[in-house]
């Protein structure tokens, strides 16, 4: 079936890459260069399914275009290419674009751009329009832990915005809790898990692959249990490749299904992965319940986060995601950052450079170091939010959140 028309109402010196790339995706691309252009276009074919405009140079003329894309019988969603500070003004007038129509800053990558337009056309063809609740927030029930673990991914394409620290600590924390926990670190490219945890030559998943596969086919094969590494703090570790040079062979799906399997082992899986959109992470992403998405308070950042929210919508795992907010004391409200992202903060953590740093150089994790510390305290709600609390729980998380927000004076102790 022919892909729908996409028109494009955007400055000349952006549009050939915007035509491109959506050429490339299979769509239509039609430029369209003055209100009449659109008029004409929408006179004549019915299959223009998102009209691309700029929100930015000429404000009277984007507001024509809207008016012919929203005319009685008519309702072509926008996706309006803005600054990020057109977009601040915008989020504080909320609720004066249309249901279907859409943001999108400035700078931005035709690929990601593309990514935006995919989830919008797949917005429009489901019957909920993706404006409902985001997250899975219920918890799961007790009887669920006893049949099968949960399986849990962090991630945002953007590096260093605290996907390894959130992973480590998070497992921790569920371990002090009494969970049995694997962490695993499928960041085949700068993974540092069992260093920074004082673990030295770890046996990887890849190296046994490797051994099994020279061993010839009576070679015994390792399970992942016996695979796995324990740090003294009780925690067990999986790491996939000490190398990316070794991870050429590495049957992604496989690996996610062996990942998988590990729920029948270990109340907890928590899986850190490398910054890209790969095979391993995209088995890893359809295979996991839940998706925790660590954002800072910092524009790329952000930018990753709405990037991946799109793609994950694309992919099909949007309500898989789960925010989280890092440095989260560090002077952007979390309402700022969730209006940017589109998402709701499932949990905040602070910022808390000396205590990481100092636990890491003792190869620890901050919950094993400096259990009294409130970032241990912010590690910790999100374990429990993570894992399902009665509902009581809820209250303190209010009450972190309140204190981000300084609103009530913090409690001694
Ligand atoms: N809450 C925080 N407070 C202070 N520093 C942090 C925090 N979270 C992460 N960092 C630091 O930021 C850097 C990047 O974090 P890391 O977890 O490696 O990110 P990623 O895995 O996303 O690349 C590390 O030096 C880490 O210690
Ligand atoms: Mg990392």
């Amino acid at each position: 079936m022919a892909r729908p028309a996409i028109a494009i109402a955007l400055p000349e010196d952006e549009r050939q890459y915007v035509v491109d790339v959506l050429r490339e995706a299979e769509y239509e691309p039609v430029v369209v260069t003055c209100p009449d252009d659109l008029g004409a276009l929408l006179a004549s074919r019915h299959d223009v399914a998102v009209a691309i405009l700029d929100g930015e140079s000429d404000f009277d003329e984007s507001l024509e275009y809207y008016g012919l894309l929203h005319e009685p019988g008519r309702d072509i969603p926008a996706l309006m290419i803005v600054s990020p500070r057109t977009l601040d003004r915008l989020a504080g007038a909320a609720g004066r674009a249309g249901a279907h129509d859409e943001y999108f800053t400035r700078p931005y990558s035709p690929e990601a751009l593309r990514w935006r337009v995919e989830a919008m056309m797949i917005r429009q063809m489901a019957i909920d329009d993706g404006s409902g609740a985001v997250l899975q927030n219920g918890p799961l029930s007790a009887g669920d832990w006893s049949r099968r673990g949960t399986f849990l991914a962090v991630f945002n394409p953007k590096g260093g915005v605290g996907k390894t620290t959130i992973a480590v600590n998070l497992a921790a924390s569920l371990v002090a809790m009494g969970r049995t926990v694997l962490l695993v670190d499928a960041d085949t490219v700068t993974g540092h898990i069992a260093s920074s945890l004082g673990m030295s030559s770890v046996r990887t998943l890849v190296d046994s692959l490797a051994e099994t596969r020279e061993g010839g086919p009576d070679a015994a094969i390792e399970t992942l249990e016996e695979l796995v590494a324990s740090h003294p703090s009780g925690l067990k570790v999986l790491v996939l490749s000490s190398s990316p040079l070794k991870t050429e062979n590495i049957d992604s799906a496989a690996v996610a299904e062996a990942i998988d399997r590990a729920r029948r082992s270990f109340d907890v899986i928590v899986v850190d992965l490398h910054p890209d959109y790969d095979t391993l992470n995209r088995a890893v992403f359809s295979r996991a319940d839940r998706i925790l998405v660590p954002v800072t308070p910092d524009v790329p950042a952000l930018r990753a986060a709405v990037q991946l929210r799109d793609v994950a919508a694309e992919l099909g795992f949007r309500d898989k995601l789960a925010l989280v907010i890092n440095r989260a004391n560090s002077g952007v409200s979390v309402a700022d950052m969730e209006r940017t992202v589109g998402m709701s903060s499932f949990a905040e953590i602070r910022s808390a450079g000396l205590y990481l740093v100092r636990a890491a150089n003792q190869g620890r994790s901050v919950i094993d170091l400096f259990p009294n510390e409130k970032v241990s305290e912010d590690f910790r709600a999100l374990a429990e939010r993570v894992v399902g609390r009665p509902r009581a729980k809820e209250t303190s998380r209010a009450s972190i959140r309140s204190l981000f927000g300084r609103k009530v004076p913090a409690r001694a102790g």
